[in-house]
């Protein structure tokens, strides 16, 4: 660090650095956070302000890394000191034991072998060297040999340490290169390509096509937006380990502060790893990620040193696949559905086939282009895949199985729903329904309004928006907030009680933070990433509402399409009339005003001893910002006494006074603009 730079500027930045580390850790490597998400932002902003201000105060392990780094113009290779193996592949039982055998007369022995049994997760290999605790470099499997040098990109990922814990008494190795299947769970995925759905842009075809695209980005601030993740699962060299077994190596690595997946068994006979296989592959849908199969390791790392490997395995180890999630089924027929805003998308119909412990009558066919580009016809014999949460689809078509019956399917020219003429817009590959009072998209927009990222109302699900919309009970999403008791009692599977909560539901939902609000109303092109950057640049619906589209595009992350549709969205007369009605009715958009009145509006504040990461004055300046005041000693007329370390007198009289003493985590949290 540099010499005359504020010593209190470098304290905050040591301190914020620690906060973060601790509370990324906490976040995304032990998956239990003691703070707010918006309150390891705001640090996380902070200490960008801070470095960015005083750029002597960089540094290559600094948390603000996290957000990426300058883009490159390629990738350097690198060499791996060990190379990256691949596994041989199991398929059985006998398979399995056959392994076991062979294992066991490799190390001349009549003795059980004990095992560890890992889940293999279907994502990217790569390497990442630590030196002296620090994070040095990270890179791809590549062949084996050497791969691409990632470290900016790597950096992004959350739960990849920067430097490594040493709080349970393990001393910092002075060399650890780390090996772990960087992935994106089955959530993250989602919303990844919901987002590119709505930005048009193609959607990814898988979670692991997902993670490799995202880790070869040469910008990594567009990696740093990836909702990657990664599980470590083996070591490469390593000096200052004392490591007997492959499950001590799991167990150290963990309490570096390396995230090890909850799944692995160790030190289990292979009777128990194939009975953990099972247990794997029933539980697999409800994992929160891809896995492929089970990797079963030796678990000695001596028996694994003389055990040796093939030029391409080791053979101490073996992956367990899973059966393939494809199978082979008959298209019944292909039917037309109508989206949220109109588009028409075509869903083969398929005779029911069990993939993967799911019965699956149906897949995407995205549009017709797809349609003629696979050649999909009614009747025919088809390979369907399905691929994590995602919506099954046709691989190919099995043409030997054609019988000459099968007939080409063409899109409508009238809408399937509403009958209105469908177009198909420039540089589009979809057809369109522009009637916005089509059923079919009124549903579609209500459902999308009632969903999870949106104002994630419970117990008002499809069928009941679907019944709803039919009987015209609801024409937009704004008459939920006009539902009776005595209108959903009446509905078909509904009594009082359920009534009840599905109208408690409603009432909870109503508070809700602007982004929420803005990506429930379902404007195009604006899903939950840029609804939450315009409720953080606009803080209010009505300044939104009446922007311009050059302001819009002045807002980065925003383009002409997004601003296009913003206003446009705004401008029409039927929109604002809803949104009106949507705030008659109740909904309070949370944090509406912080700008100006601010949410500690009114209160009196007096500070004592020494805050966590705030310096008196950044906090005495926060408090203002947000409305309140603060005074230098506690009276009646004390809202709150925010206390730190080492807290003076005012502590006691505060107490004596009964005035609410907090911490400074919770003063955050009372400032929070979570929008
Ligand atoms: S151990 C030398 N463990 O599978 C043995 N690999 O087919 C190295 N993989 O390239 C691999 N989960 O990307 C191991 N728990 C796990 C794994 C795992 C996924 C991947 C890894 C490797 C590929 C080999």
């Amino acid at each position: 660090m540099q010499k005359n730079i504020d010593p209190e500027v470098i304290k905050s930045v040591t301190r914020l650095r620690e906060a973060l580390h601790r509370h990324g850790y906490r976040y995304y490597v032990l998956d239990d956070p003691e703070i707010s998400d918006a309150e390891y932002d705001r640090m996380m902003q902070e200490l960008i302000r801070l470095e960015t201000n005083y750029p002597g105060l960089s540094s290559p392990d600094s948390p603000t890394l996290r957000v990426g780094a300058p883009p490159l113009d390629k990738f350097e290779t690198v060499a791996h000191s060990i190379p990256m193996l691949s596994l041989d592949n199991g398929f059985s039982d006998a398979d399995i034991f056959e392994f076991d055998l062979r294992v066991k007369r490799s190390l001349d022995t009549d003795d059980a072998i004990l095992y560890t049994a890992e889940p293999k997760l279907d994502g990217v290999a790569v390497e990442l060297v630590y030196e002296n605790g620090r994070l040095i470099s990270a890179s791809t499997r590549g062949d084996g040999f050497s791969g691409e040098l990632i470290t900016s990109n790597v950096r992004t990922i959350r739960s990849v340490p920067m430097v490594l814990e040493t709080g349970k008494g393990r001393k910092n190795p002075s060399l650890l290169e780390i090996r772990g299947e960087i992935f994106i769970g089955k959530e993250g995925f989602k919303r990844l390509n919901d987002r590119r759905l709505d930005q048009n842009l193609p959607p990814f075809a898988n979670p692991r096509n997902a993670a490799a695209g995202s880790l070869r980005q040469l910008d990594s601030r567009i990696t740093a937006e990836r909702p990657l993740e990664i599980f470590f699962y083996g070591i490469g060299r390593v000096a200052d380990l004392d490591l007997e077994s492959h499950g001590d190596t799991l167990q150290a690595l963990q309490e570096l502060g390396f995230r090890i997946n909850p799944n692995i068994r160790s030190k289990i006979t292979i009777e128990a790893a194939i009975d953990c296989y099972r247990d794997l592959s029933e539980r697999r849908n409800l994992l929160p990620y891809d896995i492929d199969g089970m990797v079963i390791k030796v678990d000695s790392l001596g028996f694994q040193r003389l055990l040796g490997a093939t030029s391409r395995s080791p053979r101490w180890a073996i992956a367990y696949k899973f059966k393939a999630l494809q199978e082979t089924t008959r298209v019944i027929d292909i039917a037309v559905q109508v989206g949220r805003t109109g588009t028409l998308t075509p869903v083969a119909h398929l005779s029911p086939v069990r993939i993967g412990g799911v019965t699956v009558g149906r897949a995407t066919l995205h549009n017709e282009d797809e349609i003629r580009r696979k050649d999909v016809r009614i009747g025919d014999t088809v390979l369907v895949q399905r691929a994590g949460d995602v919506i099954p689809e046709i691989v190919k078509v099995i043409t030997s199985k054609r019988t000459g019956a099968e007939k080409i399917f063409k899109m409508p020219l009238n809408c399937p729903v509403c009958n209105s003429p469908v177009v198909r817009a420039r540089d589009e590959a979809v057809l369109r329904c522009l009637d916005v009072s089509c059923p079919a998209q009124i549903k579609q927009r209500i459902k999308h309004f009632a969903s999870k990222g949106a104002f994630d109302i419970d117990g008002l699900g499809d069928k009941l928006i679907e019944q709803l919309v039919d009987k015209d009970l609801l024409f937009s999403y704004a008459d939920i907030f006009r539902l009776k008791e005595d209108t959903l009692k009446n509905l078909e599977r509904m009594g009082s009680k359920s009534a009840a909560n599905i109208l408690n539901a409603i009432e909870a939902s109503k508070p809700i933070t602007f982004g929420r609000f803005l990506y429930a109303l379902g404007i195009r092109h604006a899903g939950e990433h840029v609804a939450g950057i315009l409720a953080r640049t606009f803080g209010r619906l009505e300044v939104l509402m009446n922007t311009t589209p050059d302001e819009l595009e002045a807002i980065e992350g925003v383009g002409p399409v997004v601003a296009e549709s913003v206003v446009s969205f705004f401008a029409t007369a039927e929109n604002r009339k809803i949104v009106g009605e949507i705030i008659t009715r109740g909904v309070q958009i949370l944090g509406e005003g912080v700008q100006g009145a601010g949410t500690l509006s009114g209160k009196v504040f007096v500070l004592t001893g020494t805050l966590p990461t705030l310096t008196r004055d950044e906090a005495k300046e926060r408090i203002e910002k947000a409305g309140g005041r603060v005074t230098g000693s506690v009276s009646r007329n004390t809202d709150y006494l925010v206390a730190g370390a080492s807290p003076g007198s005012k502590l006691e009289r505060a107490e004596a006074l009964g005035v609410d003493i907090i911490d400074e985590e919770t003063l955050m949290r009372l400032m929070i603009e979570d929008r």
